[in-house]
């Protein structure tokens, strides 16, 4: 083991991040094998280090995109006092105890939605005075639905493994950290777009899609946020179509309703989506917004 005492540096003059393989990865220990002769004899052998598994969730982190803002979103800081906030947390919390078996087996529902009860489109429809005291009675921001959604994607690349199948249809001999990709709408679908304008025969746009339909998890934040377009339709449609067939979990919030988050996915994708959460697991919520409750408590 490391020591304070005696920290070697490498060429540079540097010290190693890991003392204990000195940044090579890999550790030499000693085991006893037993030989064709029955005769007991020991062997060194390099085994991965402990720093290597430390590598790859950095990795995982890296690659997961959560934005700064939710870098440290926690359940632990997660408040529980309204019923709402209870409701979220405990359907969070819930998911989480099942994600491993979901990943592991996968299940027909496989996947976490969080949505509105009076989406977005449908308040905004409605004509003056009413407009303003529906939004007040049913706010669907604010509510810590993307907060406990990363801190959901933090526990699953840390606690969740993967154990691939080969095309053969045999099993991988080892398993690995499940990589997760948080995605926001809006940005996400302009990403899209762009790249399906660019002049490079359609890579670069399906280099991201293919990124969002492989990847283990997908937490797709504020879905049918962006606005509505046919093309953006048939690349939601994309997407969840080739998860769903996979069996490969969505994990969603959006300020849209069911029925206004259909028209802005279309159809045949939300019918997959809501498939996938069943009724279950699809969270329609309301409550007070902690962003305005938070000012009110500083004042
Ligand atoms: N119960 C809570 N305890 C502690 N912090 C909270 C709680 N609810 C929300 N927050 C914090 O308030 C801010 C807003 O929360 P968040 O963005 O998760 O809400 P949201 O439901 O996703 O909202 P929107 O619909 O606008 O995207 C975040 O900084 C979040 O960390
Ligand atoms: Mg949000
Ligand atoms: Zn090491």
């Amino acid at each position: 083991m490391s020591s304070d005492k005696s920290k070697q540096q490498n060429a540079h003059g540097e010290e190693y991040k890991c003392q204990d393989c000195q940044d090579t990865g890999a550790l030499l220990i000693k085991k006893e094998v037993e030989r064709l002769d029955g005769k007991k004899v020991q062997q060194e052998l390099f085994e991965p280090c402990h720093c290597a598994e430390k590598k790859k969730l950095q990795r995982r982190y890296k690659n997961s995109l959560i934005p700064d803002e939710f870098e440290n979103a926690s359940f632990k800081e997660y408040q529980r006092n309204t019923d709402v906030q209870k409701t979220l947390f405990n359907a969070t919390v819930s998911y989480m105890n099942k994600i491993q078996s979901i990943i592991s087996e996968k299940p027909e529902l496989n996947s976490l939605g969080f949505i509105a009860e009076f989406g977005e489109t449908t308040i905004r429809e409605m004509k003056g005075e009413d407009r303003y005291t529906f939004k007040q009675q049913h706010n669907s921001f604010g509510l810590g639905k993307t907060h406990l959604q990363m801190a959901l994607a933090r526990y699953i690349m840390e606690s969740v493994r993967v154990r691939d199948t080969h095309p053969d249809g045999t099993e991988a001999k080892h398993n690995r950290g499940c990589q997760v990709l948080c995605i926001s709408d809006v940005t996400f679908m302009e990403e899209l777009i762009q790249a399906k304008m660019s002049s490079d025969e359609g890579k670069k746009l399906q280099k991201l899609v293919n990124g969002a339909c492989e990847v283990d998890v997908l937490v797709w934040d504020d879905l049918g946020k962006a606005k509505w377009s046919e093309t953006k339709e048939g690349l939601y449609y994309q997407i969840i179509n080739e998860r769903w067939r996979h069996k490969r979990p969505i994990i969603f919030s959006s300020n849209e309703d069911q029925g206004t988050l259909s028209d802005k996915i279309g159809y045949a994708a939300a019918s997959r989506l809501f498939g996938m959460t069943g009724e279950e697991n699809l969270y329609e919520v309301e409550g007070p917004d902690y962003r305005l409750q938070r000012g009110k408590s500083n004042v």
